[in-house]
């Protein structure tokens, strides 16, 4: 199969172009080029002897500034991820699919096999997670039901290949072509959690014709998708820790700054990727424990934070081309119901986003 499609590297050009702004080969270049013709008698052409070359003291300060900003720059880069099953990446240990554009998708299914179930139900995991965190239900009852769930690692997490061309939308269009490859029919239902809640406002947006039903669990909001009350969309602003505020401002303003910002220890970064005690309720802190064996704790970010959790957080605090606030009804028909759960003392998530 062709190899997963290699992360794009912001190309060199821009520490290029500061090099030339600072040497000065455009006065030189300048200084030779030829006069310009005159209709007049030519005087016999003379070239101007070039000017010398500023000595090696001059050339110093010029030659460690622009070192230091090679070095800003590199600082600033994350490195390439890790690819799964690469030489130097993790093992390939799950079944993949592989999607038109040669990524792969990791994906792991659950309940009673698919041609007998009446319920077809794709899992979409939160930040930070994989496909074994879907939600989990008991055999009786996914036998009583007739339920199968599909989930799988989001691009970039656990063992599917990174995207850095992610957006809101390729992310709705992975899911219906997955949805295709496992034949699981024209319509199925979806549950998304958390981050992997706010996709399913992009699958309503872009996909609705594929779904039976959507439930939407804790979905993370974007302070900027037009439509929010501002007493609202501050409200739960100000609900965030401040280092919560800044973590979300750099990857909405300034994506090429979220690796550096995520990982520098000057400032305290986003307080959800370090497991900061301060962004969980009394209830929520007597859960954890049982949350604490996770199989994905260590395998989601196995290939690098930089495609999984910072990737995560520009595309979903991104800049969004429509707000899921002004968005049509996707079922004038009633063709299928949504509902909404999000616990009311949730500190990580605002609640008042979704209400
Ligand atoms: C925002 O303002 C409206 C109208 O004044 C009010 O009903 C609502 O409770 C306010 N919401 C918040 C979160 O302050």
């Amino acid at each position: 199969s062709d190899p997963p499609p290699s992360r794009r590297r912001p190309s060199c050009f821009a520490l290029l172009y500061l090099v030339r702004l600072i040497w000065p080969w455009q006065g030189r270049a300048r200084s030779r080029r030829p006069p310009p013709p005159t209709a007049t008698a030519r005087k016999p052409r003379r070239l101007r002897p070039l000017p010398a070359a500023p000595g090696i003291a001059k050339r110093l300060p010029r030659l460690a500034f622009v070192f230091l900003l090679a070095v800003l720059y590199r600082q600033l880069q994350a490195p390439p991820p890790k690819i799964c099953g690469s030489p130097d990446g993790p093992p390939i240990t799950g079944t993949r699919i592989r999607l038109s554009d040669g990524r792969h998708l990791a994906y792991h299914e659950s309940g009673v096999p698919k041609e007998q179930a009446n319920h077809k139900i794709i899992f979409v995991h939160g930040f930070d997670s994989c496909r074994y965190d879907a939600l989990r239900v008991s055999p009786e009852l996914t036998q009583e039901l007739g339920i199968y769930i599909l989930s799988f690692d989001r691009p970039g997490y656990g063992e599917s290949d990174p995207h850095p061309a992610r957006t809101e939308k390729s992310i709705a269009l992975d899911i219906a072509e997955l949805a295709d490859s496992l034949h699981l029919g024209s319509r199925f239902y979806l549950v998304g959690f958390s981050m992997g809640g706010e996709i399913m406002w992009s699958c309503l947006k872009h996909i609705p014709h594929r779904l039976a039903g959507v439930s939407i669990l804790g979905p993370v909001g974007n302070y900027w998708w037009s439509g929010f009350p501002s007493n609202v969309s501050w409200d739960a602003w100000y609900q965030q820790t401040p280092q919560d505020q800044w973590a979300v401002r750099v990857a909405h303003h300034a994506p090429w700054l979220a690796y550096w910002w995520n990982t520098q220890k000057l400032f305290p970064a986003s307080s959800v990727i370090s497991f900061n005690p301060a962004i969980f309720s009394r209830e929520d802190m007597a859960m954890i424990p049982k949350f604490a064996s996770r199989p994905c704790s260590s395998k989601a970010r196995q290939q690098g934070e930089h495609e999984s959790l910072h990737r995560d957080m520009t595309v979903g605090f991104g800049k969004w081309g429509w707000s899921p606030l002004e968005m049509e009804n996707p079922f004038p028909g009633d063709e299928a119901d949504v509902h909404l759960w999000h616990g009311a003392e949730d500190l990580i998530v605002p609640v008042s986003l979704s209400r």
